[in-house]
């Protein structure tokens, strides 16, 4: 231990002056030896555990075998809580409290005695949150993912996390299914502990920390419940002492090279359109350079392989048993669309990492020349309804409608949307474009994932199974259909979606990435000037903070005063 250098946790535990006391005594009265303040590296486990968040209520568990590898490295494990989101209770949504939650991370990294951090994410905000606010920090990280619950099964077929909810609902709404049979499937959905098996957000971001590098090999695919995960919990223990003893900080793993591997891994996968603007958000915490047009730059020429609900078949178990996100990335770096050279947490490029990566199950993930969608990715959309541009995601889309113009039918915020899309006089037919407005990041507030609203019943009931969507809102990574998404800017401010009426033509035109409101000039000028913005749902506290300070979509929804990097340095202390 005399040869290591002098870490930051030593401004708290080194010396024998008053204040050291102070910091040891009090951890003291945990049980903790005295030769665990002998300058060893103090790792901090950032552990968003919540029996509200179910998705992660068995990191607990995880954060014990992070413990075991931590102290058998020679490190001193501290385990800490910050705020939790859990994508199925929280209200109004989730994502108005990733960029809260970033702060406490941030916050609790920066003002305690820790030299390197592991990250314990599962649930869709839970990962960005903790990578933005560890970012921010620039201490060394790695990220452990709580892994995907076990395939669904109701009554002998796999069933996939949301993706069957929307299913099932639309088969009840279509009289195809009984109420009955429709709540008895909860159970079978969600049997174990886990995240989302669908390729949805959480599955999404996990391999997105894989694909950057910052979690470790297999990170995004081995099921909660597998033993397998506590391994890979423990192996990141090791590491993270390791790389606080090499000082390797996040910023060496969070470059612009990983960025672009995620997105095109991001294309490979069919991930959720969540991920632009979690990884737009992360990438500007750290300093990485990253727009929408990188998105659909790097994305376009990636099909996707992975054939996972909500676009595909199968689900993460079967994805975990066909070999996993290596197996991915290894395709992608034998036709040279993987920056191999990246560095990862493992001490091995990401490169050397997937060389020999198996394909156990050529159903699951496909060769390049049999994928599910040869246009894999995110489309990114301009024009006058979203000069900051809209997202969709091709994979989800239903092709003959990619290329569509049709009759606005507008929804002025999601409760217009409920009171009015089952009115048997609503004149809609499969041609209507259905559009969403106030639900952007300040309109809901918070970007709610309503986006892939249900068709109306009349129209499930003759059989159409989908119609354009577009709104500023965002959508589940659950959810499939022609849903243009994130429209910027949002109706909430000021942005031309605020002013589509009922009748208006729309032109979506996904090849030539374009979407516009046909309406002349002059006209939008008049309906322009006769706008205000919609008066938000509570005055004051967070809310109003949130509103004020939130950047649209195409930036990510950081708040503009969180943007970069204010590292770890050592605080004044307080005695
Ligand atoms: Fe938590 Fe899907 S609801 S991962
Ligand atoms: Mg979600």
């Amino acid at each position: 231990m005399s040869d290591r250098r002098t870490l930051r946790s030593s401004a708290w535990f080194a010396g024998e002056g008053k204040n050291a006391f102070m910091h040891r005594s009090w951890m003291k009265n945990q049980g903790l030896p005295a030769h665990l303040f002998d300058g060893r590296p103090v790792i901090g486990i950032c552990n968003t555990w919540s029996e509200l968040t179910p998705c992660n209520a068995h990191l607990r568990s995880i954060a014990e075998h992070v413990k075991r590898g931590v102290y058998e490295a020679g490190g001193l494990p501290l385990e800490f809580p910050v705020m939790s989101l859990g994508e199925s209770n929280l209200r109004p949504t989730a994502m108005l409290f990733r960029n809260l939650a970033s702060m406490d991370v941030e916050e609790s990294i920066r003002g305690n005695p820790v030299d390197g951090v592991i990250l314990l994410v599962g649930c869709d905000k839970t990962t960005p949150a903790l990578l933005m606010g560890a970012a921010s920090c620039n201490l060394p990280a790695i990220a452990v993912s709580g892994g995907p619950m076990l395939n669904g099964n109701f009554r002998g077929q796999p069933i996939g996390s949301g993706t069957h909810v929307w299913k099932f609902y639309e088969d009840v709404k279509a009289g195809r299914l009984s109420v009955d049979d429709f709540l008895s499937a909860e159970q079978g959905q969600s049997r174990s502990a886990g995240s989302c098996m669908t390729m949805g957000t959480a599955s999404t971001m996990a391999s997105m920390v894989e694909a950057l590098g910052i979690g470790l090999p297999d990170n995004a695919a081995t099921p909660a419940v597998d033993a397998r995960r506590g391994v890979l919990a423990h192996l990141a223990g090791r590491r993270i002492v390791e790389l606080v003893e090499q000082d390797v900080r996040m910023s060496q793993i969070l470059t612009r090279q990983a960025f672009e591997n995620a997105i095109r891994v991001n294309g490979a996968i069919g991930g959720s359109t969540n991920a632009v603007l979690h990884l737009i958000a992360i990438a500007r915490r750290i300093g990485v350079e990253l727009d929408l047009d990188d998105w659909d730059r790097l994305g376009r020429n990636v099909p996707t392989i992975v054939d996972l609900m909500p676009s595909g078949r199968y689900l993460m178990e079967d994805f975990y048993y066909a070999g996993g996100l290596r197996a991915v990335m290894r395709t992608l770096n034998e036709v040279g669309l993987l920056n191999r050279d990246a560095e990862t947490v493992a001490g091995k490029t990401i490169g050397e990492l997937v060389a020999d990566a198996p394909n156990y199950n050529e159903e699951v993930i496909r060769p390049l020349d049999r994928p599910l969608t040869t246009e894999g990715g995110i489309a990114v959309l301009r024009g006058n309804l979203a000069p900051k541009g809209a997202v969709i995601k091709p994979s989800a889309a239903t092709p003959a409608l990619m290329q569509h113009r049709g009759r606005a039918i507008v929804f002025e915020n999601i409760e217009h949307y409920y009171a009015r899309i089952d009115d048997p006089a609503l004149e809609i037919d499969p041609t209507s474009v259905m559009i969403l407005k106030n639900c952007g990041p300040k309109g809901y507030p918070g970007m709610a994932e309503v986006g892939n609203m249900p068709l109306p019943s009349k129209l499930l009931k003759q059989g159409v199974s989908d119609m354009v969507r577009i709104s500023d809102a965002r959508m589940s990574g659950t959810a499939y259909g022609t849903v243009v998404l994130h429209t910027a800017p949002e109706a909430a401010a000021g942005g031309t979606i605020a002013f589509v009426q009922d009748g208006d033509l729309i032109e979506l035109d996904v090849a030539g990435r374009r979407l516009e409101l046909l309406v002349d000039e002059t006209e939008l000028a008049a309906r322009r000037r006769g706008w205000s913005p919609p008066p938000p749902p509570i005055g004051g506290g967070y809310q109003s903070l949130f509103i004020e300070r939130v950047l649209q979509a195409d930036e990510g929804c950081d708040f503009d005063f969180l943007v970069g990097r204010r590292d770890a340095g050592i605080p004044r202390h307080s005695h």
